[in-house]
């Protein structure tokens, strides 16, 4: 097994930064635990690269993320940049850096530690247990659809438009990963859609029930996004893997995460390409970017599916959610999940405690 890894690492904005000093903490130690040589590459993006180049996505920092075998992000944006040209804001990077990459297929892990189970909104009984993975569609759809854009009518009256597009072919490959990852899970795929008004989303079910022939073993059913919505809140623990496209997996990826007690507990995989993407779900959170009070362990859980997803190496990942579970399980919390009678801690504090106990 090879064991020399070059790792492109885009901090980025706002609290990307602090999250992702923990995270490198942690690859550092599973450096010298597993005998490897890591090369850490790092480059701005978003916020960070427009700052230094005037593009969010400087060229140096996609040619260090195509060069690399994974690329490690913190997280995008802030108020600083929202007003200037839509081509040039942060987020265009994440979008820049996907298709250039070729990361399809996004995988979102929404599973919930016990010790978390009153941080949720949501009544124990209800999310006690939950382990759901959201696949979503990731380069394409209305993100990528042409036309878009702002225009001005002959009226002189101005429209919108974003196009929802998806081929055959960006249907299917999805539509893979969904059943692939489900034949080593519960066996179950949902996949969301439309269907009862958008034609593009019809087809998307047509192509998955097709692709699904060659899945006796996996178990498949569709849902309207409005219901899974409404299903995800209600009875989430019904999910075993939610397949969708970009925006939908976008939108129920973020109330998914919410079950689980926080948005700042959920990791991400980018695949697809030659190089995967691993960030956090959360975003720069400026409010609270600098105070030391960011919860690093959505990247630090990101890194695990690194090691599992691009290294093909398990038990790192292993380690890592073995070693967060104990850390909550010993009553420490960032702000984002703290709950009465238990220890508050900060952002490098939590990096620090998880470290430890990967190091013993
Ligand atoms: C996400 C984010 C991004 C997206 C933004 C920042 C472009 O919300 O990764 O979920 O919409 O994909
Ligand atoms: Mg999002």
């Amino acid at each position: 097994m090879k064991n020399e890894y070059t790792i492109a690492v885009l901090p980025g904005d706002g609290i990307g930064p602090e999250v992702t000093g923990e995270a490198i903490k942690i690859l550092k130690i599973l450096e010298s635990r597993l005998g490897l040589n890591l090369t850490l590459n790092e480059v701005p993006v978003g916020g960070a690269g427009y700052e230094a180049t005037g593009h969010p996505l400087p060229e140096e920092t996609l040619n260090t993320a195509k060069n690399a075998d994974a690329v490690l992000l913190g997280a995008v944006g802030g108020p600083k940049w929202e007003n200037i040209d839509f081509s040039l804001r942060p987020e265009r990077a994440l979008l820049g850096l996907r298709s250039s990459l070729g990361l399809y297929a996004n995988l979102r892990p929404a599973k919930i530690f016990p010790a978390l189970a009153d941080a949720s909104t949501l009544k124990r009984e209800v999310i006690e247990g939950l382990d759901i993975l959201v696949v979503r569609e990731l380069t394409g759809g209305i993100y990528f659809g042409q036309p878009r854009g702002v225009e001005t009518l002959p009226d002189g009256t101005r429209k919108g438009v974003n196009t929802l597009v998806y081929t055959e072919g960006e249907i299917e490959r999805i539509a893979r990963i969904a059943f692939e990852v489900a034949q080593k899970r519960d066996k179950k795929v949902m996949s969301v859609d439309k269907a009862n008004v958008l034609e593009c989303t019809g087809f998307w079910r047509e192509i998955v029930t097709r692709t699904h022939k060659e899945y006796a073993d996996v178990e498949l059913q569709h849902m309207y996004v409005d219901n899974c919505a409404m299903q995800l809140v209600r009875n989430p623990k019904q999910f075993d893997v939610i397949l969708t496209t970009n925006m939908f997996g976008d939108i129920l990826s973020d109330e998914a995460s919410m079950l689980t007690g926080s948005i700042g507990m959920l990791p991400s995989a980018s695949v697809g390409g030659k190089t995967g993407m691993y960030e956090p779900i959360h975003g720069s959170a400026p409010d609270i970017a600098g105070r030391g009070m960011a919860n690093p362990l959505a990247t630090i859980l990101s890194v695990g599916m690194m090691f599992k997803y691009s290294f093909d190496r398990e038990e790192p990942n292993a380690w890592i959610e073995t070693a967060v579970e104990s850390v909550l399980n010993q009553g420490y919390r960032t702000p984002d999940i703290m709950s009465p009678g238990m220890k508050e801690v900060g952002t490098t504090e939590m990096g620090d405690l998880v470290a430890k106990e990967i190091e013993q």
